[in-house]
């Protein structure tokens, strides 16, 4: 099982460099920018992303007072996407690198509290706190699914009676397993070493796991919490809507 320690180290270097692709690696690895020409920056896709992620759940409108959790914040894309629809956020990251990156980069928004967290629990998080959570592109890079499941029992800790989540995992096994990226040894070692090319993608900290949709209907349960939707099942980008219980 792959630590914590690991999961915080490896996040660390990639924030250190660099930290938006990383977090979207959409972006192009060298110049930063997106291709296509639907004028997008970092910010307005993820402002995207944090809707196709709650309209694709038909998942409950956010209420002005509500207190959301993200989990896996990043540089804060998402939090900041949330923080501007409800009235408290907290970003929960394993790696104090991106942390620091996104305190920096929400400097203007109040409402944001940061939460450095262990890699496998939300104990930074009381019970029955927070009335949604939110997670993306953060549980597909978890090496080890025990972790994952740990987490959706911690959901179910943390929400309100009646609160809900709308959160990313992947259920394609076989994407963890691929080489990626598929460039030749000798490439990859030359375009790491030219800086072209992104380092870390054979680490398990990177590749990640699937997960298993019954024990994840388990783990919620454990947690006091059912899964109400899902979308996407047999996928890398499998959406799951989970309500605590009442
Ligand atoms: C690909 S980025 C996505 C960031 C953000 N969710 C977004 O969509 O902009 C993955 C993030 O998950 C964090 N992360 C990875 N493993 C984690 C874990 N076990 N617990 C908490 N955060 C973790 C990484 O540090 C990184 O910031």
């Amino acid at each position: 099982m792959t630590d914590s320690r690991h999961m915080a180290r490896y996040w660390d270097e990639r924030a250190r460099e660099n930290a938006e692709y990383f977090v979207d690696n959409r972006l192009d690895y060298k110049s930063g920018a997106y291709g296509g020409d639907d004028g997008d920056d970092f910010w307005s896709k993820g402002e995207k992303d944090f809707d196709v992620l709650l309209e694709t759940l038909d998942a409950p409108a956010l209420g002005s007072d509500d207190t959301v959790l993200d989990i896996g914040c990043g540089v804060g894309r998402l939090s900041r996407a949330a923080a501007a629809r409800v009235g408290r956020v907290h970003a929960l990251d394993v790696s104090a690198e991106m942390l620091t990156r996104a305190k920096k980069n929400l400097a203007d928004v109040p409402n944001v509290s940061f939460h450095l967290g262990d890699g496998d629990s939300l104990g930074a998080i009381g019970d029955d706190q927070i009335d949604v959570v939110v997670s993306l592109v953060v549980f597909q890079h978890i090496p080890d699914p025990e972790i994952t499941y740990g987490y959706v029992r911690e959901i179910g800790r943390v929400l309100k009676p009646g609160g809900w989540a709308a959160f990313q995992v992947s259920n394609d096994a076989e994407i963890h397993q691929r080489e990626y990226p598929t460039p030749s040894l000798l490439q990859r070692v030359a375009g790491r070493l030219r800086g072209t090319m992104p380092k870390g993608q054979d680490d398990p900290a990177w590749r990640g796991s699937a997960v298993d949709l019954d024990r994840l209907r388990q783990a919620a349960a454990d947690g006091g919490a059912s899964i109400e939707r899902l979308e996407g099942a047999g996928t890398q980008y499998c959406l799951v809507l989970l309500r605590a219980g009442a």
